[in-house]
């Protein structure tokens, strides 16, 4: 890697690089990606370790603090999320501003972003200890929020959380029980809900981890700067990419349809590409799909569930592998691929795909929120651009034009 930090300064020089693919614009110690490999870790734990052995809070301290929680830390951090998970109650008057049928995203940005008129004694920065309650609350609230996010848009009563169940099983609580009969929670599901955080849980310097870091650069309240996360994420060539990939197979419909979508994805005049497939960053198989493939399996077979989607995605990811085009582009199957799928079998709609990435990924957020704000060489991120407009030219009057 080449620092080119002082490049302008010293040269008067800078670089071009839209979609900054070969420009760092930091150094992080929370995660590693070595794409062309297909590895993932976060502190130097491989993803596939922390998915079969840890649980979400294990991994949610290893980011936040570097190390995997001692049995006293660990009850002292789930302590502290638990005690957090309540909603101001005046929040719960905000969602009704919304209409009933808004996009659960479009609630998330806006009642997140709304947590730093509710929190404010957790928003000034230059202090570590609000810094860690505001990290803190964002955790154990963003299910609560998430949840009746849910709730409201299909006409149900909020359910309030509940603290003796750990943090997936809460959510699940949350959002599948009913005042009027008694919901049982699976432990295979709650399991699955876990890993499946696990594997959102960060993605170093993605868009929406990226946006939170520039906003976060100006000095804004954490709120604001997760707020901004979601809005990033909620893209389909980001995190909105789980919802479109169901609706894709949803469209591809039977197997004998799969050949007419790979020849539509190869068509460059045609806009259309698989979804859930490629990378920015992996030129292999995404280690967190095939976990993801091993759990929806899982999930399904706990359930009871024949779903043939899953047989459209397994024989669209077979064909794809085997054509050239996917080979030459080094286009493979992303997180985002099996996800849906799992979550369909679990009862989440599509529309709230996105927010169970959002929620999952906002100790990522966090985490490197964090770790920007106490970098001493952090400055505001300012980018440089290429001007190709107009030269000088004259003022011409409104009748002239
Ligand atoms: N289907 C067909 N062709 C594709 C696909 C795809 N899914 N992805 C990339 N390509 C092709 C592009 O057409 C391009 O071809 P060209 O070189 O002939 O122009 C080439 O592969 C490189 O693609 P780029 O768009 O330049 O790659 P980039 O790194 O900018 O984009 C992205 C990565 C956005 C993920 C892209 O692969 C994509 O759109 N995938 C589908 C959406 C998706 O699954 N997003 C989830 C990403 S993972 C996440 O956010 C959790």
């Amino acid at each position: 890697a080449i620092d080119v930090s002082r490049l302008y300064a010293e040269t008067g020089c800078f670089t071009y690089d839209p979609g900054f693919t070969s420009t760092a614009s930091c150094d992080s110690a929370i995660t590693y990606i070595d794409g062309e490999v297909g590895i993932l870790m976060h502190r130097g734990y491989m993803i596939e370790d922390l998915a079969e052995h840890s649980d979400f809070m294990d991994v949610c301290y290893l980011l936040l603090h570097g190390e995997l929680p001692k049995a006293d830390q660990k009850t002292e951090f789930e302590r502290s999320i638990t005690y957090h998970t309540m909603l101001h109650e005046q929040m719960n008057y905000f969602y009704r501003g919304f209409r009933r049928d808004s996009h659960p995203m479009a609630i998330m940005v806006g009642v997140v972003g709304a947590m730093s008129a509710f929190y404010h004694d957790s928003t000034d920065i230059s202090d570590p200890r609000q810094r860690m309650i505001a990290s803190h609350r964002l955790i154990a609230k963003m299910p609560t929020i998430a949840a009746m996010a849910y709730k409201f848009s299909i006409g149900q009563p909020f359910v309030y959380p509940r603290n003796d169940l750990n943090y997936a099983e809460n959510f699940l609580n949350m959002i599948f029980s009913v005042p009027c009969e008694e919901y049982k929670i699976s432990p295979v599901l709650a399991r699955a809900m876990d890993r499946i955080f696990i594997l959102h849980a960060d993605h170093e310097q993605n868009a929406s981890t990226s946006t939170v870091r520039i906003s976060g650069s100006s000095n804004a309240n954490p709120f604001a700067c997760i707020a901004a996360g979601i809005a990033s994420l909620w893209g389909p060539a980001h995190g909105g990419a789980n919802e479109a990939v169901l609706q894709m197979l949803q469209e591809i419909g039977t197997k004998d349809r799969i050949p007419e979508f790979i020849e539509r994805a190869k068509d460059r005049d045609d806009p259309f590409r698989l979804m859930g497939f490629g990378h920015r960053v992996y030129k292999n198989y995404d280690p967190r799909a095939k976990v993801m493939q091993k759990s929806c399996h899982e999930v399904l077979a706990e359930l009871g569930v024949k779903d043939p989607l899953l047989d459209v995605a397994m024989e669209l990811e077979r064909i794809a592998l085997e054509d050239e085009y996917f080979a030459e582009k080094k286009l493979f199957p992303n997180v985002d691929f099996y996800s849906g799928i799992i979550l369909k079998a679990m009862g989440f709609p599509t529309s709230m795909f996105t927010v169970l990435f959002a929620l999952a990924r906002t100790v990522g957020w966090v985490a490197q929120w964090r770790e920007m704000i106490e970098d001493p060489k952090q400055r505001i991120s300012r980018p440089r651009q290429l001007y190709n407009g107009h030269t000088k030219r004259d003022y011409v009057a409104l009748g002239d034009r």
